[in-house]
């Protein structure tokens, strides 16, 4: 009988040829510890990502300017809540809870995206946010179809579909107002001016100070480097900016013909740091509100305790009958 530390090595070895082949590893397999930590703490930041930034956006849907707007607004936002669903679950099969997940939220010890801690001051900004802020999650999570993870993955490929419609409605709404007055167009471009960076930091820090890149993309988790995320997201966007008659805010922009790229310029990383530390202008009432919002919902979660647990008991007792 093969004793433990062989047993061992054999898991481990399975785990390295499905990965090698490109195979995916179900929640029933053997994973090293270091693999579900990361994908725990990975799909955790990604649920409470889409859960946070239904904030910014929730925040207009009472002054939609109309009743189309609002319901485009109003099925955005719930999709969102939807992801964060479709993601705790993913997380739950790797053996952690979705209320630890959501106290350790709460409790900041767990993060969320750094754009969600901007605040939304005009109905451009709802536009600027289907535009850029979910056109950057595209580019983020259409390689995560093909994460390493089973669940994950899964969970990816539909909400890529949706994320695609919130960018176009976010783009449509601008053609809309850069198509309106003088005072609309300035209201995009001035969105625009506020969103641009925030945006290109969702791809996270550069490549030269991002320490688990290797490792996460060694294991199939990650497909592309931040920084070639990055820049596909701006050789994306320039031409969609040029479309709606906008200016990135960036005077290092232009086309390089021998890279076949842009140049751009460098986001302001320590901003970058310090929204990520909790000091963005709207950090504490995003959480201050996701915590009112949990205590709220407590009765919600107990009646459906309490219905389940009369259930288990009345097909128990129909089982003893
Ligand atoms: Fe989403
Ligand atoms: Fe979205």
């Amino acid at each position: 009988m093969p004793d433990t530390d062989e047993l061992a090595a054999g898991f481990e070895a399975e785990f390295e040829r499905t990965i090698a082949a490109d195979q995916r590893i179900e929640p029933r397999d053997w994973m090293p510890d270091a693999y579900r930590r990361t994908l725990i703490r990975q799909i955790a930041q990604h649920a409470h990502s889409e859960i946070i930034g239904m904030q910014p956006e929730g925040n207009w849907i009472l002054r939609a300017p109309s009743l189309r707007r609002k319901a485009i607004l109003l099925a955005k936002v719930q999709d969102e809540a939807g992801h964060g669903m479709y993601l705790y679950a993913a997380a739950e099969t790797l053996g952690v809870d979705r209320e630890e997940l959501t106290e350790k939220l709460i409790d900041s010890k767990q993060k969320y995206s750094s754009i969600f801690n901007y605040p939304t001051l005009s109905y451009a900004d709802i536009g600027v946010i289907g535009w850029l802020v979910d056109g950057a999650a595209i580019c983020n999570q259409v390689p995560l179809c093909r994460c390493s993870y089973g669940p994950y993955a899964r969970a990816m490929i539909r909400i890529c579909k949706e994320e695609s419609f919130h960018q176009r409605q976010g783009y449509e709404l601008l053609l809309a107002m850069v198509n309106g007055t003088e005072a609309q167009r300035a209201m995009v471009q001035e969105s625009v001016d506020r969103w641009w960076w925030p945006s290109l930091m969702m791809f996270g820090p550069p490549d030269a100070d991002s320490p688990n890149t290797q490792q996460s993309m060694a294991w199939g988790i990650k497909r592309h480097t931040n920084d070639e995320l990055r820049q596909r997201f701006v050789d994306m966007t320039v031409p969609q900016a040029a479309a709606l008659g906008v200016t990135l805010p960036d005077p290092d922009l232009r086309w390089n013909p021998e890279r076949q790229a842009h140049d751009y310029g460098e986001p302001d990383w320590e901003e970058f740091k310090a929204v990520l530390a909790g000091s963005g202008p709207t950090n504490a009432q995003r959480l201050a509100h996701r915590r009112r919002a949990h205590e709220n919902g407590a009765w919600v979660r107990e009646a459906a305790q309490a219905y389940a647990d009369k259930q288990a008991a009345r097909s128990r007792k129909e089982a003893a009958a």
